[in-house]
């Protein structure tokens, strides 16, 4: 299988994506289409646009994956696509495409989870080395997944609430700021001079859960009493208040999963691992705690169908293969 040939498929939110994937771990190509430029007018992702432009663009996108490979569908040993999470509706297209062509040039198909491909972009890059902990922090998710061995995955902490670039999505709004706001918030956040202390949500002591709902909603209190009081607000404090806290929930939690669970590696992934702070932070307190800490390239953090063809990799090595009925699953589990 080192050489097997995946064609994988991404469609669960606003990019539309197909790649080329050689052994789980060669990119041949990696082609992906943002409809950011069309979500931004509405503040957020809206599914029904999402839905048709995945329809509008999935065959084109597919067609250049295979071309920048420079291999032919004739050289595929099997086509994997994202069965979820994601939006229902744009899940459906990357599957209809991927039943398509595993109906037509006979070969397997494999339904991957989207978070299983967000943790093993990493490796694309890197050797993950077991047992090890992957922080997910995306626009979707927030989450601490425990690896025992490869292709184990056991969640033992999610958030509550908001995920965290969900937070910051709202909070970049709530400053009226572009969306996605994560980068805007993690500019202001970089570049200023003061802070806004804002609280922090541990919750129970032994708990590896977030929630940032309660954070989201102090920011908005604090930007209100400016408002209404008309008093001229230090914005970039605030976003620096904001991603303190959001930052010191994640780094510490992250890092007590680590040492409770002897994990040899911490990987972190999903949109919100290109946030500077974070990465910072999490750099600085895994050297000092000598923990390997493993984060793939910007391109490879957010959504692509790179990394479902190395989390798909996993399922072709042990024949895992997924029937042609499969459906979409919005709420699938790792
Ligand atoms: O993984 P991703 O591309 O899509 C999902 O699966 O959700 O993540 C997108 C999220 C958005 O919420 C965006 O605001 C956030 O990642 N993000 C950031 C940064 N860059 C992207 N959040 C904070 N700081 C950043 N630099
Ligand atoms: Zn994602």
């Amino acid at each position: 299988p080192m050489n097997d040939i995946i064609l994988a498929i991404e469609t669960s939110c606003d990019e539309t994506s197909a790649a080329v994937v050689r052994g789980g771990k060669h990119i041949l190509s990696n082609v992906v289409s943002s409809q950011i430029e069309i979500h931004e007018r509405y503040g957020g992702v809206v599914p029904e646009i999402a839905s048709r432009k995945h329809v509008e663009s999935i065959t084109l996108i597919i067609e250049q994956a295979v071309k920048e490979s420079g291999l032919s569908l004739r050289d595929l040993s099997a086509i994997a696509v994202t069965q979820g999470p994601g939006l229902v509706g744009a899940l459906l297209v990357g599957i209809v495409a991927a039943k398509s062509l595993s109906m037509a040039l006979d070969i397997p198909l494999i339904g991957t989870h989207h978070i299983a491909g967000h943790i093993y972009a990493n490796e694309l890059e890197h050797n993950i080395v077991y047992p090890c902990m992957a922080l997910v922090v995306s626009g979707g998710h927030t989450e601490l997944v425990r690896m025992e061995s490869e292709g184990e995955f056991q969640v033992v902490g999610r958030t509550r609430d908001d995920a965290v670039g969900e937070a910051y999505d709202k909070v970049a709004r709530a400053l009226r700021l572009p969306y996605p706001g994560g980068p805007h918030i993690d500019k202001l956040a970089i570049e200023a001079e003061n802070t806004i202390v804002l609280p922090r949500a541990w919750l129970e002591t032994d708990s590896y859960d977030f929630s940032f709902s309660g954070l989201k909603s102090a920011v908005l209190a604090v930007i209100n009493q400016h408002r209404m009081k008309s008093l001229a607000l230090d914005e970039a404090a605030l976003a620096r208040g904001f991603q303190e806290s959001v930052t010191e929930v994640l780094v510490t939690k992250a890092l007590r999963a680590v040492r409770h669970y002897g994990a040899k590696q911490l990987l972190l992934c999903g949109g919100v691992a290109a946030n500077r702070g974070l990465r910072k932070a999490l750099a600085a307190k895994c050297d000092a705690e000598k923990i390997p800490l493993l984060v793939p390239s910007h391109a490879l953090c957010t959504d692509n169908a790179a990394m479902i063809g190395a989390a798909a990799y996993l399922k072709l090595k042990r024949s895992q293969f997924t029937d042609l009925d499969m459906k979409g699953d919005p709420g699938f589990s790792l």
